[in-house]
This record gives C-alpha cells, structure tokens and sequence, in this order.
C-alpha cells in the first residue's frame, strides 16, 4: 500500500534504507498502474532513467506485482534517453529492457521507447508524434490537459540529479521554458552529450509524479529541492509542480539526511 505521506511541496515519504524504498517504490507503481486501469481501462507510465529506479524495476518484475498489473492494457513511455543505441550500457531503455520489460507479458505495441540511435531531433519530433498519436492529440497543439485533446501521463517517474536536473532538463537551459512542444532534444551541460526529454507541461500534466531519490550523495540537492523557496530554473526539479496532479517524493534515510538541517 502506498505509505502515509509528510506534506512538504507535495508529499515526501522518508524511507529507512534502499531495499524499502525499491520495495516501496514498486508497490506504489504497481497500486497507481491498477487504480488507473480500473478506472479508465488503460493506463499510460512514463519510466525514469538513470542508475536509481533499475532496482524498483527487477522488483515491479517480480511475479508477486507483475501478475497484478494488466500488462496488455499498459503502456510503457520513457521520461528521456541518452542519444545511445538501445544495447548500449548508457541506455535508458536498455536499463528497463534488463531489468523490467524481458520479464513482464507486455504487447511490443505498447513499449514506446525513445529512438536513441537516431539524431537527437528526428527523435524528438518522431516521440512526440507517437504521444500525440497516444493521446489522440492534434499534431501541433500546444501542451493542454487531456480533457481539452491534450495529454496525461497517469504516472511520471523521476530522478533527481546532482545539478538539480529532473528527465533531461538541465538548469538555466532554453528547454525548461518550452511550452508547445511535448519532447525535445536537449544537450548535458559540460559533455554536450544528446538527449531527448519530456518538456515540463508534459510532466507537470500528469495526474501522478513520483520522484525517487537514494543515498547521501544526493542529500545536498534534495534539500534544495525540497527547502528552496519558489520555482528555480537553476534547480529544474524545483519547477515540476502538476497542474491538478499529485507530487510525491520517496527518498531514502541518507538521501534525506540534510533535510531540515
Ligand atoms: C537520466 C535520467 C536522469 C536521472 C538523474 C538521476 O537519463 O540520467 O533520467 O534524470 O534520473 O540523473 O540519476 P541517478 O538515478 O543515476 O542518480
């Protein structure tokens, strides 16, 4: 069951080590994937990448959850990729293929991952056209909430990295002020490496955000995150705030070690 929650911007569950936060991360997808499918026969996840959710995924995998879950009714997006080949150690999808996809009943159809091989932008634009084809919206609307031929995701799934960063939105970059597209290509500040992401109104659309945050490492930023004060372009996870949906962060005891410090 999805734990009680401590209000701060959103709802921040402090868990005592790792193995409960995966434990409790997957539990709290798989309950948020059954309720969606409950109540619209279908449900829409955007998957997170990075190393921290790799864990929670081998759990969501594990037969106890996986035969909960309607799998032909579910349909797997990514929140951002590296521009990488889907094989590549680097790939996001590659992460989830391991760790998730190659042990759950889910039709091809409904993996929409995002084309890493290709050139950053033809990704984008060819990711974005499949969303719109997902959630029936015309092919240059600008970002609106599903009710209004719009787009939302039933679940997004975030990390948070040591610059702040959330998907691909790196601090202070052109891309946290996109408002027509759903994804773009973004660059990782310093390496210049490619990636394709999620703009904000796509995430901030969505009816659940889950942040997952582990280890002492990342205890700094998550207290600028949680503690600063008002939307930061210098701290782009500070600027995920749902419109109408729910915001959740589960961290673990070291990740949280600064927080009210
Ligand atoms: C990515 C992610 C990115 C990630 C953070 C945290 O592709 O890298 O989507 O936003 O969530 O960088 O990464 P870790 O979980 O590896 O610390």
């Amino acid at each position: 069951m999805c734990p009680r929650s401590v209000e701060v911007d959103g709802e921040l569950e402090i868990l005592p080590d790792k193995a409960t936060l995966w434990r409790t991360a997957a539990d709290c997808v798989a309950d948020l994937m059954r309720e969606a499918i409950r109540r619209s026969a279908s449900c829409a996840v955007a998957l997170s990448g990075g190393s921290t959710p790799q864990e929670i995924y081998r759990r969501l995998a594990h037969p106890e959850r996986a035969s909960t879950i309607e799998w032909p009714q579910s349909h797997l997006f990514w929140g951002d990729e590296r521009c990488v080949s889907p094989d590549d150690a680097d790939s996001n999808f590659g992460m989830a293929k391991r760790a998730l996809l190659d042990h759950i009943p889910i039709p091809a159809g409904n993996v929409h991952r995002i084309l890493g091989e290709w050139p950053a932008e033809t990704a984008a634009r060819r990711y974005e056209r499949e969303l719109r084809d997902f959630f029936g919206a015309e092919p240059t609307s600008p970002v609106t909430p599903l009710q209004k031929g719009g787009i939302r995701f039933d679940l997004v799934l975030l990390g948070l990295g040591q610059d702040g960063h959330t998907a691909s939105l790196f601090p202070n970059s052109a891309a946290l002020e996109e408002r027509q597209h759903w994804a773009l290509a973004t660059q990782v500040p310093g390496s210049g490496a490619w990636r394709v992401t999620l703009t904000l109104p796509v995430i901030n659309s969505a009816a659940n955000v889950l942040f997952l945050v582990s280890g002492r490492g990342k205890a700094g930023i998550l207290r600028d995150a949680l503690e600063g004060k008002g939307p930061d372009a210098s701290l782009p996870a500070r600027l995920v705030q749902p419109d109408s949906g729910r915001l959740r962060w589960l961290v673990d005891t070291d990740a949280a070690s600064l927080l009210g410090a």
